[in-house]
């Protein structure tokens, strides 16, 4: 069975996207020249994200070099096929390229602003929604350091987002970070870091949760969580939704590991559905054959909606056909 057996876009119409609930994925810019790569994407979503495209390293190299190409080639894709755009992503710790941490800390600020300026700029009007810090919070809740952190003090957080939409007023912009799709310290600490910035006149429009997650171990108050920053104004999305499972090289996984995955994700899109309004729904890659996971959690794998062969596992179901509440 191959996944045109499965699924057609008119078929989504009639499920998820009817709900409203937008399904995205991330893509990577240079994998889109592979053509079941790219038409798999355009017909199953409607939103892409730049798995690393829109990351600082890759946009600047180095001090005077702004390198556009692979985000330009998502851009393209994304327009060509008329989906939405999640810009990913401005201010982040990882992936920043070393020349940041070399400079002064007196010269992050004129970085950062130059960057934001420039890279939101160039898409003005056209991405629908920026990442605009990432990861703000370590896994203590506390806020995480940084090169801008060091450099700016947690002002970074208001400055990133009042330079973004400077940049491009109509874009929706958002704070993103991962363990905190439940209640939690680190998702309680987020809902009060919103409610400063929204206090003092920030621009911030949304509130991303990764949905990063291990099998066998849904989220249980997800529901309640993005409630909670929907009734403060705030757009939600699940941004980099994944579920990773040990694996072991020689073997597949069992049914058993496959059935508890589309559990989990379920839990995530019903959360998604149910909250007053979910922006968009997001895979963090599309296949087993293109993940990030096995290269960053040894001895996972597994991960996504689709397996090795582009074929659809029972989690694709889980996404993609199941009749949410009415
Ligand atoms: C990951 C990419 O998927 C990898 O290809 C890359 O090597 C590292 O970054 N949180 C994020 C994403 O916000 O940007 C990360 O993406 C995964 C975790």
């Amino acid at each position: 069975m191959t996944i045109d057996d499965v699924v057609t876009k008119a078929d989504l119409d009639a499920t998820a996207r009817a709900r409203t609930l937008r399904l995205g994925c991330a893509v990577d810019a240079f994998a889109l020249d592979d053509p079941a790569y790219r038409s798999t994407i355009a017909r199953l979503f409607d939103v892409v994200t730049a798995e690393n495209a829109m990351k600082f390293a890759p946009l600047r190299p180095d001090r005077g070099t702004y390198d556009f190409a692979a985000a330009d080639r998502v851009m393209a894709f994304a327009e060509e096929q008329g989906m939405s755009v999640r810009g990913h992503t401005l201010a982040w710790h990882s992936q920043l390229a070393e020349w940041v941490s070399e400079a002064d800390e007196g010269e992050r600020e004129d970085i950062l602003r130059e960057h934001i300026h420039t890279a939101v700029g160039r898409y003005r009007g056209r991405i629908e929604q920026w990442d605009v810090v990432n990861e703000a919070l370590d896994d203590d809740a506390q806020p995480r350091t940084s090169p801008w952190f060091e450099g700016m003090g947690i002002d970074y957080i208001a400055d990133a987002f009042r330079w973004a939409h400077e940049a491009d007023p109509s874009a929706r912009l958002y704070l993103n970070d991962y363990n905190v799709e439940d209640l939690c310290p680190k998702s309680d600490a987020y809902y009060e870091l919103v409610q400063r910035l929204l206090a003092d006149g920030v621009p911030i429009h949304g509130f991303g949760v990764q949905g990063h997650r291990i099998v066998g171990d849904p989220p249980t108050t997800m529901g309640e969580n993005l409630q909670r920053f929907a009734d403060l104004g705030l757009d939600v999305a699940l941004t980099e939704v994944d579920v990773r499972m040990p694996v072991a090289e020689s073997e597949p996984p069992s049914r058993e590991q496959l059935a508890a995955q589309a559990e989990d994700y379920r839990s995530m899109v019903d959360a998604a559905r149910a909250v007053s309004f979910c922006s968009a729904f997001v895979l963090w890659g599309l296949s087993d054959a293109h993940s990030w996971i096995p290269d960053t959690f040894a001895g996972f794998g597994a991960a996504h909606v689709l397996d090795e062969k582009l074929q659809p596992k029972p989690a694709f179901d889980a996404v993609f056909a199941t009749p949410g509440p009415s």
